[in-house]
């Protein structure tokens, strides 16, 4: 359990008390004024300086829950690649008519241990060829340093786009390929030749256009957990038949290949994808699409009861580097809870009791109107590194109220 996301609520609270309407956003209504002010005359006085204070504040109290050190300036030139929208989309459980166009394979098992799913391009400026070789061998390195210490990468996989190659089929032998992935464990020097070894390898005949997915687990855990030094890992395509028409045309691992298909690269190039946890709250388990719970209606609407909270990202103008989803439904406990405190209240031996003296001296306070169950939301964003994160945010929406 994380203090901060307590803070979340308190702030939710807070804006519940200033506001005091049904429907409350993320800033109160004061601040969004004086956000208003600032935004209608610059660089005027106390008030905008104010202001600006307050956002601030509120900025930092949600960086300090999503555990990031400074407010990501996501560059224009960021790639969002489609394989983090699609796990978002299937891991957030949009309409299952929007789902059916992705042909993604859930990775459950490598989720199933995970709450933070990060992903990554390799460094081009490092890109070698190590060696002499008959065959297409590029050495890949991916910088992540970005991974924080406290994350613990369980699992990683190297995603590699292949595309058809239209052949007659009494060529169709030909076609066959095989893909191996290496780690590099120590590099080409003068001296001597770059040491690898092999991590995952595959036969593949190219009569399809696919992703293919190699696992690089051992890799990544000797350079996140044991702390080895990133020589970066070593793709190599071998044709299994002499006949080397389409050599290199295959799979994408180079932006100048295939010649004339540049322009899609940033989509196409090599993916680096890993799975870890921070140790805060529950793995990202596929969630089935919510069906909105039945709010029975009681005798006093005045009572203890959720009611709608929607948090809009761009309140704090958050829009940019949170790619989704663009703002969520919290929910806010606020009523009554009367003595005698009723089932359907959620509540607590204590809270009965301490109602139960209220009733007979006033200075002790009723029980209070308070979140007894939460649950998480599952957030794509951008780190300070124009990296693609997808985490999961444990007590993020109310799902029950109590007296407490
Ligand atoms: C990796 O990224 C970090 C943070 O951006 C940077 O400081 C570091 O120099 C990079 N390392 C390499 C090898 O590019
Ligand atoms: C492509 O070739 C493989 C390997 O022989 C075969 O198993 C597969 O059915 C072929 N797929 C198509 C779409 O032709
Ligand atoms: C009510 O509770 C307060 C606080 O515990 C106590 O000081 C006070 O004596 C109580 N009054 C009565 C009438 O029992
Ligand atoms: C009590 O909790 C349940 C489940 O957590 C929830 O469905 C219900 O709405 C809650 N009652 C109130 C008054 O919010």
């Amino acid at each position: 359990m994380i203090p901060g996301n307590r803070m979340l609520m308190v702030i939710l609270l807070c804006q519940v008390l200033l506001g005091g309407t049904n429907h409350a956003s993320l800033i109160p209504e004061t601040g969004r004024k004086k956000v208003a002010e600032l935004q209608g005359q610059a660089g005027s006085g106390r008030r905008s300086a104010q202001s600006h204070e307050l956002l601030r504040g509120f900025e930092t109290t949600l960086l300090q829950m999503f555990g990031l050190r400074r407010r990501p300036q996501p560059s224009k030139s960021a790639v969002i690649p489609s394989y983090m929208l699609d796990l978002y989309r299937l891991q957030s459980g949009e309409e299952e008519e929007s789902l059916q166009e992705i042909s993604l394979q859930y990775p459950e098992r490598s989720t199933s241990r995970a709450n933070t799913v990060r992903s990554f391009h390799h460094e081009e400026h490092l890109e070698s060829v190590p060696g002499p070789s008959e065959a297409p061998r590029i050495r890949f390195v991916f910088n992540l340093s970005s991974v924080p210490d406290n994350e613990v990468i369980s699992s990683a996989e190297l995603r590699l786009y292949r595309e058809q190659v239209e052949e007659p089929s009494a060529a169709w032998e030909r076609g066959f390929h095989r893909i191996n992935i290496y780690e590099v464990m120590k590099p080409l020097s003068e001296r001597s030749q770059a040491i690898t070894r092999l991590l995952d390898t595959r036969l593949v005949h190219h009569n399809v256009t696919r992703w293919e997915t190699f696992d690089v687990s051992p890799a990544v855990i000797r350079w996140t957990k044991d702390k080895q030094p990133n020589h970066g890992l070593v793709i190599e395509v071998t044709h299994l038949h002499q006949a080397q028409t389409h050599q290199g045309k295959h799979v994408r691992i180079s932006r100048s290949l295939p010649q004339g298909h540049g322009g899609d690269w940033a989509q196409l190039r090599p993916l680096l994808v890993t799975f870890g946890h921070d140790g805060r709250g529950h793995a990202l388990t596929r969630r089935a699409r919510r069906s909105p719970k039945h709010q029975r209606s009681r005798k006093n609407k005045k009572n203890c009861r959720r009611h709608a909270l929607y948090v809009d990202f761009s309140d704090v103008g958050w829009n940019d580097w949170i790619v989704a989803p663009p703002g969520y439904q919290a929910f806010y406990c606020h009523g009554d809870c009367p003595f005698p405190l009723a089932d359907h209240l959620n509540s607590t031996n204590h809270a009965i009791v301490q109602t139960l003296v209220n009733s007979v001296n006033s200075s002790i306070p009723k029980a209070c109107c308070v979140p007894t169950e939460l649950s998480a939301i599952s957030m794509l964003y951008l780190d300070e590194y124009d990296k693609v994160v997808l985490k999961n945010y444990q007590e993020m929406v109310v799902e029950g109220c109590g007296c407490r």
